[in-house]
């Protein structure tokens, strides 16, 4: 369901806009943010909800919807929640960007204090797409691909924060008739002041803890002795030769 901006004033759509207390002036001024940054209709789709309302996502920080902007672009945006604990959303922005640098994250396109505006991803979460049965061969890519960008976050020192329970976290975005590419996103516990650890979380998440039993229907699983082991080798050195040991255990690449 498409709506225009100006009627997110009303109900039920302000709950959404200024969750979880809606109130006339910050509904006002929100509705001036969006306008501001060229938010022409808000789009109810999604698998949470917010009363009868559909969206992408409702975390302790912020509302995630898609969106349209006055040019046509379906775009997604962060809604900061009015009881968060952060009193703007310029850290999560500050996060996207610097993963942007890398290539890793939704396109940060603009913000306010109090929405995010960023690039629309298509694509189910990486549990989903595991459960439709992909080509080994995609998954094989899609895993080398994921690991590889959360290395390159590594490099720059920027700790994702919630790669360990990924679930919601990478989305796996179609990119033609038969490639896969895979999305992080949600930079809001992100910061540059942890030693990251995003590729060791991931690796850990996709071999070893939650993920590691969809996995084993599609490819076989790496030893778990050799991975630690490579795993502690990557913690200490954090270099490319070090991943390429990782990747190599977990069969993602050939010998090296
Ligand atoms: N740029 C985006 N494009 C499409 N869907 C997104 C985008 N960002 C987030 N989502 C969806 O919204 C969900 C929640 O986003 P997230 O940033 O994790 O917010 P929170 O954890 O605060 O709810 C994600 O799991 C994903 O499904
Ligand atoms: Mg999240």
């Amino acid at each position: 369901m498409l709506v225009e901006v100006e009627k997110l004033v009303k109900k039920p759509f302000s709950l959404v806009l200024a969750y979880p207390r809606p109130d006339e002036a910050v509904l006002r001024d929100r509705i001036r943010q969006l306008k501001e940054l060229g938010i022409s209709h808000v789009e109810f789709c999604g698998r949470k909800s917010i009363g009868k309302l559909n969206v992408l996502g409702k975390g302790h920080v912020g509302v995630v919807l898609a969106a349209k902007t006055e040019s046509g672009l379906k775009v997604a945006l962060k809604i900061r929640r009015v009881d968060a604990d952060r009193e703007n959303l310029g850290h999560e922005a500050e996060m996207l960007k610097l993963a942007n640098s890398v290539g890793v994250g939704p396109k940060l396109l603009a913000h306010t204090g109090d929405v995010i505006v960023m690039e629309f991803i298509e694509g189910q979460h990486l549990p989903e797409w595991l459960s439709t049965g992909p080509d080994k061969d995609h998954v094989v890519e899609v895993l080398r691909e994921l690991f590889e960008k959360c290395w390159k976050l590594d490099q720059i020192g920027l700790d994702h924060g919630e790669l360990s329970r990924a679930h919601s976290h990478v989305l796996v975005e179609p990119r033609g008739p038969s490639a896969f590419e895979p999305r992080l996103v949600d930079f809001e516990s992100a910061s540059t002041r942890r030693r990251p650890s995003n590729f060791t979380s991931i690796c850990q998440y996709v071999f070893i803890g939650g993920l590691s039993g969809l996995v084993a229907r599609i490819m076989s699983l790496p030893d778990r002795e050799d991975l630690i082991r490579a795993l502690r080798a990557y913690k200490a050195q954090m270099g490319r030769e070090e991943l390429d040991r990782v990747l190599e255990a977990c069969g993602l690449i050939k010998h090296i």
